[in-house]
């Protein structure tokens, strides 16, 4: 997830679990441009083991270039998007937009499977409206086109993150492919993920923003999934540990005065868990100091969990 699912937060969710990570979506042009630089490495988590790098883009020289690049520098997984709705994105022809010109969208296909040797998958939505439902159309052209997994966010790309995702439209997917299709949309928890695989057909779930705040959610929903009992949900001193470590891991990854502000919406998500954090999530917030901020994080030991974090 752009603008939440970077390396810290990434290695979190690995550490507590999670089978497979991907990074934020790359654009291929900025990609090509940025100087390979060993930061520009570290910030993909290239050398993290079970993590995906996400690339958006609507050219096929650019798209094959950049996933060279990268497959390169160590990629193991290269995701292809063709879920975003961002009008930014589509606006490009990029994202979602490919789903309305599946032949564009498989010459993409086509140059970035070409480029490298690692496995390259491919996220997208139910289609572009309900009057392009293509999902399964494209998944099996790509598979033909050597796509090796599909992930399907059960969304139109005109719904953006209205309604419900349609669990039961993924089946169709299923259907037409053989290699591995992940649920996607309004997975929380175990019981959502069980029933999301029951209606879709579907090899694996994926978890996006219910993950917000909760970075153990996906490997407690493995685990789930597994037979086995989940770790306990962190609360009290448990939840305080598990949000300084996230906090102290981006200030030293983005630094003090950036990984402050980056740290912020993930407080804020954490703080929103906490039943009476509000008051501390106000003050935690406007703070400047990031050594201040690991202090008031602290009274979190004293707060109990709000219901939500329960389920
Ligand atoms: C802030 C935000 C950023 C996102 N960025 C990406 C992205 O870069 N690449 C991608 O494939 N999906 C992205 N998504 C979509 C999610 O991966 C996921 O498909 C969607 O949120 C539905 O799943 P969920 O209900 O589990 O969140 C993003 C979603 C949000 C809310």
């Amino acid at each position: 997830m752009a603008g939440i699912s970077d390396v810290p937060f990434r290695s979190l969710a690995l550490r507590h679990g999670a089978g497979l990570v991907v990074s934020e979506m790359v654009a291929s042009g900025e990609m090509l441009n940025a100087s390979p630089s060993a930061r520009a490495r570290a910030e993909l988590g290239l050398d993290e083991a079970r993590t995906s790098v996400q690339l958006a883009g609507r050219e096929p020289g650019p798209m094959a270039e950049a996933a060279r690049m990268l497959a390169g520098q160590g990629a193991r997984i290269i995701d292809i998007n063709m879920g975003c709705p961002a009008k930014k994105v589509t606006g490009g022809l990029a994202g979602a937009a490919l789903m309305r010109d599946l032949d564009r969208a498989l010459v993409l296909i086509e140059a970035v499977v070409g480029a490298v040797g690692v496995p390259v998958t491919l996220k997208m939505r139910l289609g572009w409206d309900g009057d392009c439902l293509n999902a399964a159309v494209l998944a099996a052209r790509a598979e033909a086109a050597g796509v090796r997994m599909i992930v399907v966010h059960g969304r139109t790309r005109a719904q953006f993150y209205d309604g419900r995702a349609d669990w039961s439209a993924v089946a169709a997917v299923r259907r037409a492919v053989g290699i591995p299709v992940i649920v996607n949309g309004d997975v929380a928890d175990a019981d959502g993920a069980r029933e999301a695989l029951a209606r879709s057909g579907a090899d694996g779930v994926m978890v996006g923003r219910a993950a917000r705040g909760r970075p153990w959610v996906v490997g407690r929903i493995a685990a789930a999934l597994r037979g086995e009992t989940p770790a306990a949900e962190p609360e009290g001193a448990a939840l305080r540990d598990a949000i300084l470590e996230h906090y102290e891991a981006m200030l030293g990854f983005y630094g003090a005065d950036l990984g402050l502000r980056v740290a912020r919406k993930h407080l804020g998500w954490y703080l929103d868990r906490v039943e009476g954090g509000g008051a501390l999530r106000a003050r935690v917030l406007r703070m400047g100091d990031p050594r201040a901020v690991a202090v008031a994080l602290g009274a979190v030991a004293d707060l109990a969990p709000s219901l939500d974090a329960a389920a």
